[in-house]
C-alpha cells in the first residue's frame, strides 16, 4: 500500500446506515428514512462494530485486492477497535464519513445554519477522537454530496468549508494525529470545478483548506473509452487541483451485469497523473442494485457476478505509478502551514470572491462550537 494512493476501494453499508442519505423523520419513538420508510436504527450495530461480520467481509476485501474502504457512517458510542485492527492486519485503510443520517449528525443542505451547531460538531469531534487513534484511518469526509442542486450550491458551500475548518482545528487543538479531511462531491458540471476550487482555497485560517477531494462519478456505463466516457474531461477539469483527488464513488449499473471496464482506465497513466484511484460503489447489495455481495438473514454471504468481474479487472489493472517525491508533496500539503500572501510555493491558493454557480459572498460562519473543544478534550482525557 502506498499511502495517499487508493488502488482500490469499496463501500460498506448496512440497512442501518443508508448509502444514499434521505432525510430522516420521527414517527413515534423511532427514526425512519423519509423515502424508503425503513427504520433507521443506529444503536447496536454499524459496519465496523461487529467483529465477526468484519472478519467475514475483510476476507472478501482481500480476495478483491482492496487497500481502502469507505464507510458512510458509524456510531461513535460503539467499540470499533477490533474491526480496525483486523483491517490494519489486512493492510486496509479506512476513509470515514463523519456524518450520519440521524438528526443532529449532518448539515441541512438548504438551511445549513439551522444544523451547524454544538450538537452537530460534538458528534463529529467524537468520531474524530475515536478514529484518529487508528493508524489505518486514511481520511475523513466532512461531507458527501451536500451540494447537489442550485439551491444547495447557494446555501451550503461556506458551511461545508466551516465544518472542514473546525475538524482540522479540533485535531490541532486536541493534539490528535492530523488526519486528512476531504469532501465527497456529486459530479455536477455546474459546480464541478468551482466547488473543488472553493474548498481548496485559503479563506483566512490555515485550517480552512481541504486536504483531498472525492468525486462521485457514474459516467462510464457499459463499453466506453477514455474519451467516450468523458473521463478525459474529468482529467482536464481537475488537472489544476493541488491536493490528492480520487473517485469517491464509481460503478454505473445502467448496463448489467457490470463489466467494470473503467477500472483499467482509472489506473492507467492517463488518469493517474490527476486521480489517485477510486472507490467502487458498493460492497453489500441494497435495493439500488450496486452490490458485489449479498447476505442472507443468517449473515451468510453470496458473491454476485459483479464481485468476480470487479476482482478480475482490478487484478489486471496497472500498478500505481506514484513516486516517492509525489508522496512527499502530498505529505507537505497536509501539513497545515500558514501561507503568506505573495508566497508562490503553489501549496495554497487564496479564495476568490466568486465561484461559478456558488454563493460564497457571506464568508465562513464563525465556529459553531469553539467553546466545547476545550471541554471535549478534558472529557476525553478523564
Ligand atoms: C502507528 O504508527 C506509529 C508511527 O509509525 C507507530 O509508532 C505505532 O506503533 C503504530 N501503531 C500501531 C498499533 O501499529
Amino acid at each position: 500500500m502506498k499511502l495517499g494512493y487508493i488502488t482500490a476501494a469499496i463501500l460498506m453499508v448496512t440497512s442501518a446506515v443508508q448509502a444514499i442519505v434521505h432525510p430522516v423523520e420521527v414517527r413515534g419513538r423511532h427514526f425512519y428514512d423519509s423515502v424508503t420508510g425503513k427504520p433507521v436504527i443506529n444503536t447496536r450495530y454499524d459496519p465496523l462494530s461487529d467483529v465477526n461480520k468484519c472478519a467475514r467481509d475483510i476476507y472478501l476485501f482481500q480476495q478483491l485486492g482492496l487497500n481502502t474502504i469507505r464507510v458512510y457512517s458509524i456510531n461513535p458510542d460503539l467499540d470499533h477497535d477490533k474491526c480496525m485492527s483486523l483491517l490494519a492486519d489486512a493492510g486496509i485503510y479506512l476513509v470515514l464519513d463523519v456524518n450520519s443520517p440521524l438528526d443532529g449528525q449532518h448539515l441541512n443542505r438548504y438551511e445549513p445554519w439551522t444544523t451547524y451547531n454544538e450538537k452537530y460538531m460534538s458528534h463529529i469531534y467524537k468520531v474524530i477522537a475515536q478514529f484518529s487513534a487508528f493508524n489505518n484511518t486514511l481520511g475523513f469526509f466532512g461531507g458527501n454530496e451536500v451540494v447537489n442542486d442550485y439551491i444547495s450550491a447557494k446555501a451550503a458551500p461556506v458551511y461545508i468549508k466551516a465544518v472542514i475548518r473546525d475538524m482540522k482545528e479540533f485535531m490541532k487543538l486536541s493534539g490528535l494525529r492530523k488526519i486528512p479531511v476531504g469532501y465527497s462531491a456529486a459530479d455536477d458540471l455546474n459546480f464541478r470545478t468551482s466547488l473543488a476550487e472553493y474548498l481548496e482555497c485559503y479563506a483566512g485560517s490555515p485550517d480552512d483548506q481541504i486536504d483531498f477531494y472525492g468525486v462521485n462519478t457514474y459516467q462510464w456505463c457499459g463499453q466506453q473509452t477514455f474519451y467516450s466516457s468523458g473521463y478525459h474531461l474529468l482529467v482536464r477539469d481537475y488537472d489544476k487541483f493541488s491536493k490528492p483527488i480520487f473517485f469517491s464513488e464509481y460503478g454505473c449499473n445502467e448496463v448489467i451485469p457490470r463489466s467494470f471496464q473503467e477500472v483499467g482506465a482509472i489506473y492507467s497513466s492517463k488518469m493517474s497523473e490527476v486521480f489517485s484511484g477510486g472507490l467502487v460503489y458498493e460492497f453489500a447489495q441494497e435495493a439500488n442494485n450496486y452490490g458485489l455481495v449479498d447476505y442472507d438473514d443468517e449473515g451468510n454471504v453470496r458473491l454476485l457476478p459483479d464481485f468476480y468481474s470487479f476482482r478480475k479487472r482490478l487484478s489486471e489493472a496497472p500498478a500505481p505509478p506514484i513516486s516517492k517525491s509525489d508522496l512527499a508533496v502530498i505529505n507537505s500539503k497536509t501539513g497545515g502551514t500558514i501561507p503568506r500572501r505573495g508566497d508562490d510555493s503553489g501549496d495554497y491558493k487564496f479564495c476568490s470572491t466568486e465561484y461559478a454557480n456558488l454563493d460564497v459572498s457571506k464568508g465562513l460562519p464563525k465556529p459553531a462550537a469553539k467553546g466545547i473543544i476545550r471541554s471535549f478534550i478534558n472529557l476525553q482525557s478523564l
